[in-house]
This record gives C-alpha cells, sequence and structure tokens, in this order.
C-alpha cells in the first residue's frame, strides 16, 4: 500500500540540513522516510495564476508533489481563510478572527484545486494521510471525484470547545466535511472530548450514533458510514534527540554562546513568531521576575529564539514590533554594560545547533497561550544531560502538558506564577531535577515520530471496530443537551 501524505507545508531534505521552524514538518519527515510515498504540498511558491505548475521531486523512495499558489489564492487561502480565521479560532482568539467570504471560497477552491491534482496521481490501493486546518474539506472533494480510498486527517492544532468553533460562519458546513474522512486524528483527548461535543450538539436531531470503542477511540455511525476519531499525540525521537544535542554541545557554535554567558545561568526560549506562543506575556513574566528576584539579575540570561512567521499578516506584524519593544524596554530597564538580561533574536537555526542550545539551558520556558502539542518542550527535555538536567517550565495549555505532568506547569497568563516558577527551576536541587526529568523522559520516550505516524497508519489501514460502548457518549450528549 502507498502512502500519500497530503499538507500545505512540506519539507524536503536538504543537503545542509537547515530547518524551516514548524512541528508539521518535523513529524511528518520522519514519518515519510518509513514508507515509500508520496509528499503533496504547496511549492512554497506564489505566482500569477497563469504561471501556477505542479512539479515533481524525486528525493531517494519519496516523491514530492509540489503545487504553486496563485496570488490570489495565496491571499485568501493561505493568509486569509487558513490563518486570519481558522488559526486565531482554533487556538481560541476568536476577537482575532476576521472572516469574508471571499476568503472562504478561496479556501474551498484550493482544497479543490489540490483535490483536482491529487486525483492525477493516487491510485485506488493508496492510502491518503491529510494534515492540518488548510485542509479539512479535501476528502469530501475527493469523494465527490470519486475516489473511495481510506482518508484520514489529522489536526496539529487545538480543537476548542464548541462554544469557540460556533463563532465561526459556515461552520456546520465546513465540519460536516470531516466527517467524509475515514479516521480524523487530535493531539489530545481534550480535543477529541470537543469535537465530539461539538457533533454532538451539532447534529442533535439527525442520525448519529457515537460510541466509544474499547481502544478509546470514538466511532462516529453517520450517512451508513463509520468514522473513528482518536488522539495520536505527535511525538520526537528522543534517543536521537539528546545523542545530537550532546554532540551538538561539543561544537564551537555551542561553546561560543556558552563562553559568551560567561558563567550565567540561560533561560532559553525557542517558538515561531505567533501570537499562540504567548511572548509578550511570557517577557513580561521574566520581567516580574528581574524586579521580584533582584539577587538573580546579571547571573542569568534569558534567550529567546522566534523566527518570523507569516510576516505578510497583520497581527504577525505586531507581534514583531511589540516584542522588539517589550525586550528593549527590559533591556533598558536591567541591563548593564556587561550584561544584556533578554537575547532576543529572529532567525532559525539548524535542529543540531537548537539542541546544543537546549541543552546548555537551566531552563526551557515554554509557554503558550494555546498549543495543539509544542514539540519545543518535548526537545528541551531529550536534549537534557541526564546527570545534570535543566527545568522545563511549561504552559498547561500546551497539549504536551498531558505527556509532561512533571514539568513546572504554569498558567502562562499570570505572570506572577511564571516568574515565581522561573525563581524556582533556577533553584530546584540537583535531586528533584532529575527525578522530574526522569519522569518526564520515561513517558516521552514511548512516542517517537515513528510510533506516531505507524499508530496512526496503523489504525487507518485497520478500520474494524474492536467492540463499543454506546452508554458513555450518549450519556454525554444528554449532559449536553440539558
Ligand atoms: P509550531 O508547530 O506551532 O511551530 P512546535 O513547538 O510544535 O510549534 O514545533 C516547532 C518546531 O520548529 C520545533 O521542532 C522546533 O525545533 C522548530 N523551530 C522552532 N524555532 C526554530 C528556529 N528558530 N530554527 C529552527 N527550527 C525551529
Ligand atoms: O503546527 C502548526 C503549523 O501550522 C504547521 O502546520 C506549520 O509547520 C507551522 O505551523 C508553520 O506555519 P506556516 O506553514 O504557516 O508557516
Amino acid at each position: 500500500m502507498r502512502l500519500i501524505l497530503v499538507s500545505n507545508r512540506v519539507s524536503i531534505p536538504t543537503d545542509s540540513g537547515s530547518q524551516r521552524a514548524g512541528g508539521l514538518e518535523v513529524v511528518l519527515a520522519p514519518t515519510l522516510k518509513r514508507y515509500e510515498g508520496v509528499w503533496f504540498g504547496w511549492s512554497g511558491q506564489v505566482v500569477p495564476r497563469a504561471q501556477v505548475t505542479t512539479k515533481t521531486i524525486q528525493k531517494s523512495a519519496q516523491t514530492y508533489v509540489l503545487t504553486d499558489l496563485s496570488e490570489e489564492d495565496h491571499k485568501e487561502f493561505y493568509r486569509g481563510f487558513a490563518n486570519s480565521v481558522l488559526w486565531p479560532i482554533l487556538h481560541y482568539r476568536i476577537d482575532l478572527a476576521e472572516f469574508n467570504r471571499r476568503d472562504l471560497s478561496g479556501y474551498m477552491r484550493v482544497n479543490d484545486l489540490f483535490a483536482d491534482e491529487l486525483a492525477k496521481v493516487a491510485l485506488s490501493a493508496d492510502l491518503l494521510w491529510v494534515h492540518d486546518y488548510h485542509f479539512i474539506p479535501l476528502a469530501d472533494k475527493l469523494r465527490e471525484r470519486g475516489l473511495t480510498n481510506r482518508i484520514g486527517f489529522f489536526l496539529h492544532v487545538p480543537f476548542p470547545a464548541p462554544e469557540f468553533i460556533t463563532v465561526l460562519p459556515h461552520h456546520e458546513r465546513l465540519l460536516s466535511s470531516l466527517l467524509q474522512y475515514d479516521l480524523i486524528g487530535f493531539q489530545t483527548d481534550g480535543d477529541v472530548q470537543n469535537f465530539i461535543r461539538y457533533v454532538i450538539a451539532e447534529k442533535r436531531g439527525s442520525n448519529i450514533g457515537v460510541f466509544e470503542a474499547t481502544n478509546k477511540q470514538v466511532v462516529l455511525n453517520f450517512d451508513g458510514r463509520q468514522i473513528r476519531v482518536g488522539a495520536f499525540p505527535v511525538g520526537i525521537d528522543t534517543v536521537e534527540f539528546e545523542r545530537r544535542a550532546r554532540r551538538a554541545a561539543q561544537s564551537s557554535f555551542v561553546k561560543e554562546v556558552v563562553e559568551s554567558l560567561d558563567g550565567r545561568a540561560l533561560i532559553i526560549g525557542v517558538d515561531r513568531l505567533d501570537y499562540s506562543k504567548g511572548l509578550p506575556q511570557r517577557m513580561e513574566a521574566v520581567e516580574l521576575f528581574f524586579s521580584n528576584w533582584p539577587d538573580w539579575r546579571n547571573k542569568v540570561t534569558y534567550l529567546q529564539i522566534a523566527p518570523k512567521s507569516r510576516s505578510e499578516i497583520e497581527e504577525y506584524l505586531e507581534l514583531a514590533q511589540t516584542l522588539s519593544a517589550i525586550a528593549g524596554r527590559i533591556n533598558g530597564k536591567f541591563g548593564e554594560a556587561a550584561w544584556t538580561p533578554i537575547r532576543y533574536i529572529n532567525r532559525a537555526y539548524s535542529r543540531t545547533a537548537l539542541a546544543g542550545l537546549y541543552r546548555a539551558a537551566r531552563v526551557g520556558l515554554v509557554t503558550p497561550l494555546r498549543d495543539g502539542m509544542n514539540l519545543v518542550a518535548k526537545e528541551y527535555v531529550s536534549a537534557q544531560n541526564a546527570e545534570d538536567p535543566g527545568v522545563l517550565i511549561l504552559s498547561r495549555f500546551a497539549g504536551a502538558a498531558a505527556e509532561c505532568r512533571d514539568a513546572l506547569l504554569v498558567n502562562p497568563f499570570d505572570a506572577e506564577s511564571v516568574a515565581s516558577a522561573i525563581a524556582r527551576a533556577l533553584e530546584m536541587p540537583l535531586s528533584e531535577r532529575r527525578d522530574r526529568y526522569n519522569h518526564i523522559i520515561q513517558t516521552l520516550s514511548l512516542n517517537s515520530s515513528d510510533v506516531w505516524g505507524a499508530r496512526f497508519l496503523r489504525s487507518l489501514e485497520q478500520l474494524e471496530l474492536v467492540g463499543t460502548n454506546a452508554e458513555s457518549w450518549e450519556r454525554l450528549a444528554m449532559s449536553d443537551a440539558t
């Protein structure tokens, strides 16, 4: 069986190993390597409509099929509906959603375009795995074109409480199209529950059966079809990442950074420059930390690496300006001639360089306001030296919090709690650091990106029902109705 992956971004291996920031590429690249498969997506090129082409690139056993976007498609599909409507709503930022019908039709048009191109390459036995919020209606479009293949969908970002989803105009039409997939995967059990609550509320009165399978998946019987829904948290290869970090710690790049700290402790943050990552709130918590724990001034440096992302969108531009201003203000307030409290950098680094920096950092500060998973949290822990590990401070609103119960879990909206977590992390005794690290790494090591991909694809291949317990979800439906 051949695997066809579909996602907006596609990561083609480069000789330099350079990396665009983004969790989806990081987990899908190793998954594709395991299969003789095709990865289908956007070429990253925006061209006039008449020049839009689809090209095929062969690298070892993997095939990449890349389609350009026209200027109009990029504006309405990518910048518009995907990233100015769906992204904010899925991250609970309904205040930032800017809906208009033109963007919705651009979104549908690009899904049609992808369906046309996919229908040309997909063979009847192929397994199709579609990724993320850019392609919610793709299975529906493929079914319209006669494809009967098994098609799975995985949402890398959160699925919010139904009250947030229903803010989206025409949500019923868009989200009903998800029911054309055979398997729908989310990052956490919480996302699955939100989705099922949404389906139950919206489909009340229609003929939908909701059952819980014994393998913790939920089964929807709808329109004579069976759709399975489950949590498949993305993971990373912890052993490989630790090895990479150990090697990188010896590199001249990391050594130079460590020397430049002049014995000071390092706190590290690594995030795309995105409002979901809570960067202004994080910097303000650092400011509070320096105010309330003056003894730590000049003894610790906070390095925030935040490569620019989606810079053509206004909110992202504003965020970039806000952050530069906050970092400047804090450095002006606490900095000294020989010490800059915050090093704020907008460039991307190789995965290896990041691994080395994580290992050198006493504290990993990962405080998104909402995040589907957050791989940086998992990378930070994996990169640590087991004998002398650093401490992860993690937002309770990141999907990763479900697997990192022994991190210092914080509410990123509460600057005081983040500031005191920083002080606690810096002062934490070695035995406690080791205990926390051991617990987290044990859990993370059970779930690499390979295991994640294999689990999802196994489920997609074997769609038979394992056994159901009709009651639990019907009870939920009833309590929802009251
Ligand atoms: P998201 O998918 O929202 O960007 P994640 O934390 O899940 O968030 O994934 C981000 C991925 O991008 C991680 O693997 C991280 O190492 C990588 N990344 C983040 N910042 C950089 C950077 N400056 N340079 C290179 N890779 C980065
Ligand atoms: O995980 C969220 C995500 O949308 C990924 O799909 C992608 O890797 C990353 O953010 C970067 O976003 P964009 O593709 O819009 O640059």
